[in-house]
Parts: C-alpha cells; sequence; structure tokens
C-alpha cells in the first residue's frame, strides 16, 4: 500500500460454502518477480518476463527501479519487458522510493543501492516503517555504504551509496534470503569477490537467477549444510527471457483450504517447488494430507508441478525447526491447518516470524482464539490442539480478526472462516492485494466449480 495514502480498511466475513474443485493457477512467485525486474535493471539490452506477479510488492520495485532509469513496460499479453542501464547505471532517484509493505523490496534494493554512487531514500506503510533494516544496514556499512536511518534502524531511512564498494565476506546471523541478497546485489558492482556464508540455507532464487544472467557465482556446500557463496564483482548482466512459476505460498492457501473442506478435491497449476521453499507441503503431507505431484517439470530454472489436493484428515505434528527457512512464509496458514487437526502440533524456532509484515505469532494467536481454537502462545512458536476435524467455533457475530497490515494473516484466517461453523470476519482484505490480487476471485470460482 502506498505509504502516504492509508485509506479505507476492506472488511469481509469468509465463511462455508462448500468444497474446492476445480482447476486453479496461482500468479507468479513474488521472490522471482522481484528479482527478475532487479536483474533485469541491471542487464544491458531487454529482459521479457512473463507470469510476473502483478501484485503492489512487485509494482513498488518496478516503480523504483524506473526511477533509477531502468525503462520496464507491460505489453498487452501480460509480457513484461525491462530495459536495463547495466551494473553500475543506476541512476539518482529524484524522490523517495515508496516501498509500501513490501520488505523484499526494501533489503534487496538496498543492496542494489549500496554500491552505486547514488543517495537513495526509503519509506513504507506503517507496518514496514516497524521492520528492522539493521540487518542490511550492517553488512552494507561494512561495503562503505552509510545510512541515516529512524530509531531501531527503521525507515524512513537515507542511504548513501559508494563506488567502489569494498568486497566483503559476511557470515549471515539470521537465516534470511533477504540479507543474503542484499549483499549480492551489492557484490555485483563491487570489484572483487563478495562472500556470503549461510550456516542455514535459506531460498536460493537470487543465486539461480544470478547465474541464469550470466553472473559469475560459486557456491561451496559444506558437509554440515553450511553454504558459502562467492559472486565476482562488476559483473556484466545478459538479458534474459524469464518464465515465472506460480508462487508457492500463495499455493499454499488453497492447499489447506482444499485439505480442510470436506469434500474438496482441487488442482493448482504450475506450482513452484524449489526446495527451499516447498516445505510446507511435506509437513502438510505427513499430517495426512492428500497432496500429490502431477507433472514435475523445469520453469525458469525451478522446479515446478501442478498440485492435486483432495480433503483430508490431518493428525498434529512437530514441526522440526529445521525446516522452518524452507517454509518460513507459511506458518500462519499451518496453524490454521493444525486447528483442525486431531491432536496437538508443536511449532518452535519461528523467532523471525515476530518481525514479519506483523509479529505473526501473536497475531495468528490471538486470531486463531476469537476463531475458536485452543493455541499456547511460546517465545519461538505456537502450540495447537486441533479439532479433530470438527469446524472452528468462536467468533461472536461481528467480532473481527485484526490483520495488521499483514497479508498472509488476513488470507490464512479467510482459510480458518472456510472451515468454521459462523465465519471469520477479517478487517481488513485490502493487504491482500500486495502478494495475491486475485485471492478472492480464485477462491470464489474454485468454490463454485464443485
Ligand atoms: C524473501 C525472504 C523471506 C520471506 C519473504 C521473501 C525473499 O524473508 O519471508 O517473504 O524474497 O528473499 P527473510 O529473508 O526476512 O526471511
Amino acid at each position: 500500500m502506498n505509504a502516504s495514502d492509508p485509506g479505507a480498511t476492506r472488511p469481509r466475513r469468509f465463511a462455508a460454502g462448500g468444497p474446492l474443485c476445480g482447476r486453479i493457477r496461482v500468479p507468479g512467485d513474488k521472490s522471482i518477480s522481484h528479482r527478475s525486474i532487479m536483474l533485469g535493471a541491471l542487464a544491458v539490452g531487454r529482459t521479457h518476463v512473463t507470469g510476473l506477479l502483478e501484485g503492489e510488492d512487485v509494482l513498488s520495485t518496478a516503480a523504483a527501479m524506473r526511477a533509477m532509469g531502468a525503462t520496464i513496460a507491460r505489453l498487452d499479453n501480460g509480457t513484461w519487458t525491462i530495459d536495463g542501464v547495466g551494473v553500475g547505471g543506476l541512476l539518482q532517484p529524484r524522490t523517495a522510493l515508496d516501498m509500501g509493505n513490501s520488505g523484499t523490496s526494501t533489503r534487496l534494493l538496498m543492496g542494489l543501492v549500496a554500491s552505486h554512487p547514488i543517495t537513495a531514500t526509503f519509506i513504507g506503510d506503517a507496518s514496514l516503517s516497524g521492520r528492522p533494516m539493521g540487518r542490511v544496514i550492517e553488512p552494507l556499512s561494512q561495503m562503505g555504504a552509510s545510512f541515516t536511518a529512524s530509531p531501531g534502524g527503521r525507515l524512513p531511512l537515507t542511504l548513501r551509496g559508494i563506488m567502489p564498494a569494498v568486497p566483503i565476506t559476511y557470515t549471515l546471523p539470521v537465516a534470511s534470503a533477504q540479507v543474503k541478497s542484499a549483499v549480492l546485489l551489492a557484490g555485483l558492482n563491487t570489484p572483487g569477490i563478495t562472500t556470503v556464508i549461510e550456516p542455514i540455507p535459506t531460498r536460493d532464487h537470487s543465486e539461480r537467477m544470478l547465474r541464469g544472467f550470466g553472473a559469475a557465482l560459486e557456491v561451496e556446500i559444506a558437509s554440515n549444510g553450511t553454504r558459502t557463496i562467492h559472486l565476482t564483482g562488476e559483473a556484466e548482466l545478459r538479458p534474459q527471457v524469464i518464465e515465472v512459476p506460480g508462487d508457492p505460498s500463495s499455493a499454499a492457501f488453497f492447499v489447506v483450504a482444499a485439505l480442510l473442506v470436506p469434500g474438496s478435491d482441487l488442482v493448482i497449476e504450475n506450482v513452484g517447488l524449489n526446495p527451499t521453499r516447498a516445505a510446507l507441503f511435506d509437513v502438510l503431507r505427513a499430517m495426512g494430507g492428500s497432496i500429490d505431484e502431477i507433472d514435475r517439470r523445469d520453469v525458469g530454472g525451478e522446479p515446478a508441478a501442478d498440485l492435486r489436493v483432495r480433503a483430508s484428515a490431518l493428525s498434529g505434528i512437530v514441526v522440526d525447526p529445521a525446516a522452518v527457512p524452507s517454509m518460513v512464509d507459511e506458518f500462519p496458514v499451518l496453524f490454521v491447518a493444525a486447528a483442525l487437526a486431531s491432536g496437538r502440533t508443536v511449532t518452535t524456532g519461528l523467532e523471525e516470524l515476530r518481525v514479519k509484515e506483523s509479529d505473526r505469532i501473536a497475531v495468528m494467536r490471538a486470531a486463531l482464539e476469537l476463531a475458536g481454537a485452543r493455541v499456547i502462545e511460546t517465545e519461538d512458536g505456537l502450540i495447537i490442539d486441533g479439532t479433530a476435524g470438527e469446524p472452528l467455533a468462536g467468533t461472536p457475530e461481528g467480532a473481527e480478526v485484526s490483520t495488521h497490515l499483514d497479508h498472509r494473516i488476513a488470507m490464512s484466517m479467510a482459510v480458518a472462516g472456510l472451515a468454521s461453523r459462523q465465519g471469520v470476519a477479517v478487517d481488513d482484505t485490502r493487504p491482500i492485494a500486495t502478494s495475491f490480487p486475485v485471492f478472492e476471485a480464485l477462491l470464489a470460482s474454485a468454490m463454485s466449480a464443485a
């Protein structure tokens, strides 16, 4: 959402309405969409992107890259073209870069700006302005960039980039693909070799795409799983033709909805299944969920398949904290699945959820309690005792769960509403447009296909 225009909220009640059936296709992957615009904007020549997510977050990235010199257009057939300025060629933006709700845009673009001789001010909405940026400020300062940030290392902040920047070797203190990517993107215009050491693997879309655009990038994987990524700077990027697979984080809402609503039998086409993203589907299968992969294939250098999901009785599970980075955005909707499972689900190691678009541990605890679930909040997770398939019964008519400008809370509680007796009222569905603008339309189509 535009930082300067909080606008009116859009409340909506989601209630049971029969099974989800037929075939749907979710929009393109958000992480890959951001990166395709950023790298396209740094290549010399024209990049073509099909399946780009046209959500507000990705549009914030596109607006920022335009403000720094790239030419970005959408053709009538839905393909996006990006004419890049070349690594080192970003221009001084004339006004502040409005990142809306998007942490990925902010942190990755901070990396890009850091090694260019330009100054940029980043602003965002109330949710983004509460999120920590120190995790990117620290390594980028080591590379020579300087910052004036709001208290606590938050937005609004002004970043003065430097050229030439200093190549660093940086060990990630938190498992964050955004921090990793910020350092690698800064390394693109830095002489020498920039190295990121990742003790716990996170999504690897940046590495895959940097290689695809022709950057010299090497990854060593140690026997304990630590990944060391070397990027040779002053790279020359070649324009690409990119097909963006469907977003597994968006598919997740429909997968859980189809598992929970009796009689559902839904095919979700073209879902990206990069192993650094797809752990939710393994966890749901281990809980008893029927999720079949059909026609596994490669889409734009990423594994993908159609998923057939049938309503299933789920059992509680202890989720291995090692899986957290590979499903970090999917916990809100996993909590909903757990609330309907038989027995107890225990999640741990979720500290990072407290600094997402909202504090997703506290916000989901409050929302699920209002919807009638039995939930215990711990420092680093939730413990949920499920209903064994009985619809949730709790929300008194009119009581609204608070989404706190968090798209994934809104969509997770919409799914909870489908599996409830009285429905679930969501205070504001506008944030859904940041990542999944057609969510409500797809839900209506799946529910009318039975
Ligand atoms: C993302 C990384 C994750 C994720 C976010 C997208 C990315 O954030 O939560 O939605 O595209 O790199 P962190 O790096 O903060 O874990």
